[in-house]
């Protein structure tokens, strides 16, 4: 575990922190990755100009296994889900058998048409211009008029389909027919999830928000906790932000980073002498938000095991509401945020802190805008019966997320404070003078966007 960030007498390094859990750790926080990312510069045309756009999708979103939607959004046969990135890419993604599923282009083999715009379901895929149909795997099924066409047949005018795979619930998809295999692009992700898999979860809460900026300014938002101290102030007091610990994991195929911030400890940025028990009680009270009508038992931060005492109540309340037994987790899993991402567009946090899903996507044809996916999802009940995934709640570029999105509870708060950053950092981009139009990155605290960054030069052959 990485010794760099800033501590206090009351905020150590996660490294430390780790060590005071009150259960073992699982893979998913024992592992370090030391891989250091060569400092590059990171021009900003990257995140506007069109003809680095259309490289990118060329030859990374063409290329690359890319997260698409969960195998529960489409529980039955024949439901299905449109998959688009920016306006070059457009496929279906439907069940067609009990456990098989097809990523299929989604357009028409009579004139073009569009098929699929909205989840849907049923045993066709029919087209809404003349009517041509197409079975969930894709096989042309029926032409209205066949008598009219030469030379069609179920397959010579079946659905062209891409490459798709799964892994732990989620359902990725690569174009590329001579990719290798989804399991050498997950890099160190089975190892990390290993027994605590999003196959034993599921979607309680789902945007999808439009924002005008670039794809990779939304996604580099997330990669690190050194926005907290200006962006997020009002967490300061429950938050251990520079205390926040980097990994990064590189392969050949898998590029896989993580951050790690704690919660329930007061910011280095607030002094030694900040408060234990306010960093418990702000904690305590976030946790309480999200879980209405949950008694909030009194915290006693002055033995030093606050973090022990709230993951334990967590545990407790969880446990219960679910018919699970948590006792297994550590404290870590139950209070802090940890997120890893896969490149190129795939967010997944670990454990129950902060138990989010992103997805980043091109939208249309404009570098500008794009489309960020945020889930919230929770355990599978110890019943074994699968909840239905939550339905899809479309946020517009001017919506926020407390005004629309009250299903986030109190982190819509949060992503409104993101959200409010966002457009801005794309506008100074573009307006940036002659010789001030390359980033500045921190070397520590920034390092997983100069990685990505390396890694997209790479995949587009830029080095
Ligand atoms: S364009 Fe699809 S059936 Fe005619
Ligand atoms: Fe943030």
């Amino acid at each position: 575990m990485s010794k760099q960030g800033m501590s206090s007498r009351v905020c150590p390094l996660v490294s430390e922190l780790l060590t005071q859990d009150s259960r073992s750790l699982p893979p998913g926080l024992k592992m370090v990755g030391n891989h250091v990312p060569a400092a590059q510069p990171i021009s900003f045309d990257r995140y506007y100009d069109p003809a680095f756009a259309k490289l990118e999708m060329e030859r990374m979103w063409m290329k690359t296994w890319q997260f698409a939607c969960r195998e529960e959004d489409i529980p039955e046969i024949g439901d299905r889900v449109p998959y688009d990135v920016g306006s070059g890419l457009s496929l279906i993604i439907v069940r067609s058998g009990p456990r098989e599923f097809r990523a299929l282009y989604n357009s028409c083999r009579h004139r073009g048409t569009r098929l699929v715009n909205a989840p849907s379901s049923g045993t066709s895929i029919r087209c809404p211009f003349h009517g041509w149909e197409w079975n969930p795997s894709g096989e042309l099924k029926h032409v209205p008029c066949e008598w009219d066409f030469d030379g069609i047949s179920k397959t010579s005018h079946s659905l062209p389909q891409v490459q798709v795979d799964t892994w732990e619930g989620f359902i990725f998809v690569n174009p590329d027919p001579n990719s290798k295999p989804l399991k050498d692009s997950l890099g160190i992700l089975p190892q990390a999830f290993e027994g605590r898999g999003h196959g034993q979860r599921y979607t309680v809460a789902h945007v999808s928000k439009k924002l005008r900026a670039n794809w990779k300014t939304v996604l580099e938002a997330f990669l690190e906790a050194y926005h907290v101290v200006e962006t997020h102030s009002d967490a300061l007091p429950f938050t251990g932000d520079t205390c926040t610990a980097y990994d990064i994991w590189e392969s050949d195929e898998g590029h896989v980073s993580r951050l790690i911030t704690p919660s329930a400890v007061p910011s280095a940025h607030l002094g030694d002498n900040a408060s234990a028990q306010v960093a418990a009680d702000g904690v305590a009270m976030f946790f309480s938000m999200a879980a209405p009508g949950v008694p909030m038992p009194k915290f006693d931060a002055s033995n030093g095991n606050a973090r022990s005492q709230l993951a334990d109540w967590r545990r407790a309340f969880m446990g219960q509401a679910l018919g699970l037994d948590l006792s297994d987790r550590c404290d870590s899993e139950m209070i802090d945020s940890t997120q890893y991402h896969l490149f190129p567009n795939f967010g997944v946090w670990f454990g129950d802190g902060l138990p989010l899903i992103y997805q980043f996507l091109p939208y249309g044809e404009d570098p500008n805008e794009s489309i960020f996916n945020v889930r919230l999802t929770a355990p599978l009940p110890g019943n074994g019966i699968r909840p239905p995934s939550a339905k899809i709640n479309h946020l517009d570029f001017d919506d926020y997320f407390s005004d629309k999105a009250p299903e986030f509870g109190p982190l819509s708060h949060v992503f409104d404070q993101d959200m409010s950053n966002i457009p801005n950092i794309q506008k100074g981009m573009r307006t940036a003078p002659k010789g001030a139009t390359k980033a500045t990155l921190g070397r520590y605290q920034e390092q997983r966007i100069q990685y990505f960054q390396n890694t997209l030069s790479r995949v587009l052959g830029l080095e």
